[in-house]
């Protein structure tokens, strides 16, 4: 197979590629002619996918193990970010859940939890702006969840951590207008990926396969509504004016709030 045009695409950053929803957009992009930067924790199995990468596509595969719970797992991608002037899309990925209340959840997950999918999300996508900013190109994906939409039974923090994605993806869509740079906020609705064991559903009865999208639908249809230009892409959700209403009705509720005078229901 011919390599595609690949000076041209640059190179993709991966973040958790190695597994799940993240190795499927490494290998649709490298499918795409990208380069692509593999992050994650385990060595091995980067190794293994950027090999297989580089033979089936003829694309360059890079390994950057990084623990981005940790600041010296996140500075190590900023670098690739900062130095790397192929660099032209960053997916922020990587990211995980525990099914249990706070209460039983330990204090080191919750640190993790929050260090990975809230910190180095933020981090990275403030590196990949100010690059891409300056070179007005770029695209940055960040992939949230319908979790961050409502409060799920079991997973407290990591609904919430969703939440912030939600949130602060689409004020960075703003700060992003007009300066040819693009920002996808992607919202996986379930998916079947070791997230689950990850997450201790492995313990729990499966869920019904009606409700539970394969991960290659999922970034297909994220690649979909990225080529389609979207801002925000929910693959597994039908009916897209739910996503409009809920937009537009969370907007409304913040101007309504600004407002001099208590509510009169509370008869001050
Ligand atoms: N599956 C779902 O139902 C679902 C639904 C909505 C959103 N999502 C989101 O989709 C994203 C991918 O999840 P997935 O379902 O594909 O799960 P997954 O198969 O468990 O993949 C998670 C990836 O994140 C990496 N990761 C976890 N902790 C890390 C750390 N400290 N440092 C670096 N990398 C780390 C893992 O790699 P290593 O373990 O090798 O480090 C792995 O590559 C997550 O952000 C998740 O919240 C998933």
């Amino acid at each position: 197979m011919n390599k595609p045009d690949s000076n041209t695409l640059g190179t993709a950053i991966v973040t958790g590629a190695s597994s799940g929803i993240g190795k499927v957009y490494a290998d649709r992009l490298a499918a795409r002619g990208y380069d692509i930067v593999l992050v994650a924790r385990r060595a091995d199995r980067l190794t293994t996918i950027a090999n297989d990468l580089q033979n089936r596509f003829h694309i360059r595969a890079d390994v950057l193990v990084a623990d981005l719970s940790q600041p010296e797992g996140v500075s190590a991608v900023v670098d690739r970010l900062t130095s790397d002037t192929t660099v032209s899309l960053l997916i922020n990925n990587a990211g995980f859940s525990l099914l249990k209340p706070l209460t039983e959840t330990p204090d080191d997950v919750l640190k993790n939890m929050i260090a990975v999918n809230v910190t180095a999300l933020t981090a990275l996508s403030k590196a990949a702006l100010v690059r891409f900013k300056n070179k007005g190109s770029g695209t940055l994906v960040n992939v949230g969840s319908g979790a961050g939409f409502s409060p799920y039974p079991g997973i407290p923090v990591y609904g919430a951590t969703k939440a912030y994605v939600y949130l602060f993806t689409q004020a960075l869509q703003s700060e992003a207008e007009g300066t040819g740079v693009r920002v996808q906020l992607v919202l996986p609705g379930a998916v079947v990926s070791e997230g689950w064991d990850v997450a201790g559903g492995a313990d729990l009865e499966p869920l019904p396969p009606s409700i539970v999208m394969s991960t290659e639908d999922c970034v297909d249809a994220a690649l979909a509504g990225l080529d389609q230009h979207e801002l925000v892409t929910a693959p597994s959700l039908e009916d897209e004016a739910l996503l409009q209403n809920y937009q537009s009705v969370a907007s409304h509720v913040l101007q309504m709030m600004f407002n001099q005078k208590a509510a009169s229901r509370y008869s001050i």
